[in-house]
């Protein structure tokens, strides 16, 4: 009898570790560090961003109308968040790897994970060359400069970011 209860209380036991292990992996799915910061895909390395080019960012205007504005006004909700501030709250890295790898982003991703919980919606861009996501990530250095004062973060916006940002106000 005895030998039957500890044999019991043995399965008991592997069954919580095991059910323990199962829900630590689950929960882990690794990122890097650099993943948390920079998100995943293929920018693995930080940028090196120059002041904004305005040529390079009216590519990126025309760019973005076509494959972005369906879901992305800069000010507005719709079917995603309004990305006029997006440059001052994620790193340029970030913004690339979301338009060039925005499945993983959004699966993988504690951030968007959120973001998906709360939009119920994915986040879908047809193919889009690296270059491409480049030219848009320029319009949007710029837009975020454009219009100070429209977005309701502008004041707690941080000077460092700014800097970070690397944008020459005015030129
Ligand atoms: C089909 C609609 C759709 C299209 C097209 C789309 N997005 Fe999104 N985007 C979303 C949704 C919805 C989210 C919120 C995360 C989620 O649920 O997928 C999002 C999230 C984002 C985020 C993260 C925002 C944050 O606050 O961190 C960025 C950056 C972004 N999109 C940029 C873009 C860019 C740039 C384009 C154009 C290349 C684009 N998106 C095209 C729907 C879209």
């Amino acid at each position: 009898m005895k030998r039957t209860i500890s044999i019991i209380g043995m399965a008991i036991l592997i069954f919580v570790a095991l059910a323990g292990c199962k829900s630590n992996k689950q929960g882990e799915d690794a990122l890097t560090d650099f993943q948390l910061t920079y998100g995943i895909g293929p920018i693995s390395q930080q940028m090196d961003l120059r002041p904004i080019d305005r040529a390079y960012a009216k590519t990126g205007e025309k760019l973005y109308n076509e494959k972005c504005l369906s879901c992305h006004e800069l000010d507005t909700e719709k079917n995603g968040p309004p990305l006029r501030d997006i440059t001052f709250r994620r790193k340029p890295e970030f913004i690339m790897n979301m338009m060039l790898n925005p499945d993983q982003m959004i699966r993988r991703h504690p951030e968007m994970r959120k973001l998906y919980a709360q939009y119920k919606a994915s986040m879908a861009v047809p193919e889009l060359k690296q270059e491409d996501a480049r030219a848009i990530l320029e319009f949007l250095r710029r837009e975020a400069l454009a219009a100070p004062g429209t977005s309701k973060k502008e004041s707690k916006r941080d000077p460092k970011d700014k800097s970070e940002q690397n944008v020459i106000e005015g030129d």
